[in-house]
Parts: structure tokens; sequence; C-alpha cells
């Protein structure tokens, strides 16, 4: 294994322990964490129909969509997707799923988490059919596979060195039309926020200002952010640079200034 990828891998491993996430967030989660539905705050801008909608919508506009999860965990959301798709009468093989993470995914979490779902769809949902293709990499600098209509990270941009990064490698390979998601910070880290978190998310907001090609559907600067590509777009070279981090019990907590 390359060496850059073997430490980040062992530096999440002792990350899960201190943070003792089960990493098996369900697409209803995704749905409110994305801010996809937000529940407390109707807004106009938001997509209320929840994440498992906005799949459908793109399945019903074209022949096949690629849904690509950045930091996918355990990957119970992605099978969702093709489930879903099953249940409302469309072949799940037309929408793709690919599962980015640099934690390999532990089936007997995923076993354990859903031991209270009802059986007959616990049972469903880890046959083959519904698994995603899964790779093991650096979210980063990862390469997809082929271009997603749909770009999820939940909970995982503050696991990284740049969060920023991820956003712009992402949307450079997402296909125009995409629609791209991303949240602040799972639950735990919510407790130990800083405020740097949310400077982040006002840090990317300003750069959007400045970038024509992206429709910002929605931003929270304490929740998150969904944005349409409509335009490919030349500027995406920012970033940020890690100065500082510091491990705590809840997780990390980052410093990082402009690249
Ligand atoms: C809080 S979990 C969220 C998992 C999933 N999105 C969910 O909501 O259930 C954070 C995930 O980020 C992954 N991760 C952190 N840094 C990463 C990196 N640089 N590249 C790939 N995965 C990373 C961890 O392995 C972990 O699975």
């Amino acid at each position: 294994m390359d060496p850059k990828l073997a430490s980040l891998l062992d530096e999440q491993y002792r990350l899960q322990i201190v943070g003792r996430t089960n990493r098996s967030n369900t697409i209803l989660e995704y749905s409110v964490d994305l801010c996809v539905v937000e529940i407390s705050k109707p807004s106009q801008n938001v997509l209320q129909y929840g994440l498992s909608g906005l799949i459908l919508d793109y399945v019903l506009a074209n022949s096949d969509v690629v849904w690509a999860d950045l930091a996918s965990g355990n990957s119970i959301a992605l099978r969702q997707g093709k489930l879903f798709l099953e249940e409302h009468g469309l072949d799940p093989s037309r929408l793709r799923t690919y599962g980015f993470d640099v934690l390999p995914v532990d089936i007997e979490v995923i076993q354990h988490h859903i031991t209270h779902w009802p059986k007959e769809y616990a049972e469903t949902l880890l046959q083959q059919k519904y698994s995603p293709e899964l790779h093991q990499c650096d979210i980063l600098t990862v390469e997809f596979p082929e271009s997603p209509d749909i770009v999820t990270c939940s909970e995982s941009l503050f696991w990284t060195d740049d969060p920023l990064k991820i956003f712009t490698n992402a949307a450079k390979q997402a296909k125009v039309g995409a629609t791209i998601c991303m949240n602040r910070q799972s639950k735990a880290f919510y407790k130990a926020h800083d405020g740097s978190h949310s400077r982040l998310f006002q840090e990317l907001i300003r750069r959007f200002d400045g970038l024509p090609g992206f429709d910002v559907r929605y931003y929270d600067s304490h929740a998150g952010l969904i944005v349409t590509k409509i335009d490919n777009c030349p500027m995406l070279d920012f970033g940020l640079i890690l100065v500082d981090k510091q491990m705590s019990r809840e997780g990390y907590v980052h410093t990082y200034v402009d690249a």
C-alpha cells in the first residue's frame, strides 16, 4: 500500500476509537444532515424531499445515474439508494454507486447496526445487488472511475487535512448538472466546535461568490452546502493549509490557513 494511504489509514483507525463513530448513517440521516431536508427551518431553496427524492429525480430524467459518496463509512446510505429505486419499481442498476473511504467497510458493524430494523429489510439491504463499488483511497485526491451526477460528503469534511480541496477535487470531476452536498460536522464534533468549522464554510461560500459555474441551492455556515454545477469552472484551485491538528476525545480540532 502507498505509504501516505497507510499512514492515513492508521490515523483513521485511531480516530475511530476515540471518536467511537459507527460510520453507519442512513439515507434519512444523510438527507437531514446534508440539509437536503431541513426540518426545522424550511426554506424554498432547500431540497425538502430528501436525498432519495433527489436520486429519483435524476433517475427519472436520465437513463442512468452515478452517485459518489465521499467518506462513505459502512456505505449503508449507498445501499439504501439502490433499494429505494427498486421499491419504486425502477431497476436499481440504473443507479451506479461508488463509496470512497480510507477505511474498509465493516460488515459486522452494519449487521450490528441494523439488528433492530425489520428483519426482512435488513436482510434485503445486505444483498450483493445493492452493494456499491468501494474504493479505499484518500478523498482529497480521489479520481472518480466515472463522472458523478450526485456527490455527497457527510460528517467527514473536517476529518481531513483540507476540506476545501475535497470540494474542489470532486466538483472538477462532477458532470455539469451534478448536485454536490456536503455538511459540516458530525454531532460529536459539533460539541467540540470552536467556530473554526463555520468559518470554513463561510470561506467556501466566499469563494463561490467569485466563481461562476455553480448555483448555490442551500448554504448555512452552521450546517452545510448544496450546489448544482452549471458549467465547467476552470478556477477550482483553492485549498487550505493545515497548521495544527489536535486529537481530542471528540475527534480532531484542526487549524487551517489559506493556501
Ligand atoms: C464520521 S465518519 C462518516 C461516515 C459516513 N459518511 C456516515 O455518515 O456514516 C468519517 C469517515 O471519513 C473517513 N475519512 C476520513 N478522512 C478520510 C480521507 N482523507 N480519505 C478517505 N476517507 C476518510 C473515515 O474513514 C470515516 O469513515
